[in-house]
């Protein structure tokens, strides 16, 4: 059967990295979501910021839901790799909110009553009141506290659904705060994934810094990992490729 046009060509918005984006087929699906995973310091807030920062260059408008870090430190970080955002932040294009002390609240709400609404109430509302084409959350790591997997996972399905229909592409970050398996599970949910991680290169005993595209719907991924260094311009993607 010959896929409709539609089906053929669902558009993609730049990575912010273009090399990345020639290994998934032009960038992140629009109006879909990708799940970023990896350790401390592996670049999954850089890639975000990397990725806002081309999106609001090409007028479209960002919110940025940050659960670990402030605005400010964002925005210095930001500055720091010679990115405009406290530029578009100015001109409206970028929102950054914080949802520090509303995780608390959703931690509390956990406590209280394991069913019912929302496991990312906060970020939710933030979602479903914005208008905006982009969406971060960074990061859902510290939501999985208290939550049995099942719950992990009808929620993750319900903040995945609840992008889509409000036609946002989502960047979701996740740490590796909690278990291994919430990130398992959490890789289902989306339509894309990339894991972020270092390890020692079998050939020169270096650390390296690679990334595993997990996933991604439609998309002709590549099987190998794909090897990346981060410097003073935010996140270089290599060419060369691992064997996984
Ligand atoms: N100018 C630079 N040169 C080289 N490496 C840098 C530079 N700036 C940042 N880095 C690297 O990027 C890392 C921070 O990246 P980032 O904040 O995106 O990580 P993260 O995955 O979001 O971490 P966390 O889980 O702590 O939020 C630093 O730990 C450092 O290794
Ligand atoms: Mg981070």
């Amino acid at each position: 059967m010959i896929p409709s046009e539609s089906v053929r060509t669902i558009e993609r918005l730049s990575s912010g990295i273009k090399e990345l984006d020639v290994l998934i087929d032009g960038g992140y699906p629009k109006s879909r979501s990708v799940l970023i995973t990896g350790g401390p310091g592996v670049g999954k807030t850089i890639i975000a910021l990397q990725f806002i920062n081309d999106a609001c260059a090409n007028g479209l408008k960002c919110i940025y839901l940050a659960t670990e870090e402030t605005p400010e430190e964002l925005k210095i970080q930001a500055a720091q790799l010679g990115l405009s955002i406290s530029e578009y932040e100015k001109n409206g294009l970028l929102t950054f909110e914080p949802v520090l002390a509303e995780r608390m609240d959703d931690v509390t709400w956990q406590r209280g009553k394991n069913t019912g609404t929302s496991l990312f109430k906060k970020p939710l509302n933030s979602i479903k009141s914005s208008d905006a084409d982009i969406v971060v959350l960074d990061n859902i790591g510290s939501y999985t506290l208290d939550t049995t997997i099942g719950t992990f996972r009808e929620q993750m399905d319900y903040l995945v659904n609840t992008i889509r229909e409000r036609k946002m592409t989502g960047l979701i970050i996740s740490d590796e705060a909690l278990n291994e398996r919430y990130n398992n599970v959490a890789q289902y949910s989306v339509h894309g994934a990339i894991h972020m991680f270092k390890r020692e290169s079998p050939f020169t005993g270096n650390v390296e810094r690679l990334m595993n595209v997990v996933k991604m719907r439609g998309t002709n991924t590549p099987l190998s990992y794909v090897r990346y260094s981060i410097n003073q311009n935010g996140i270089n993607v290599q060419n060369q490729k691992e064997s996984k």
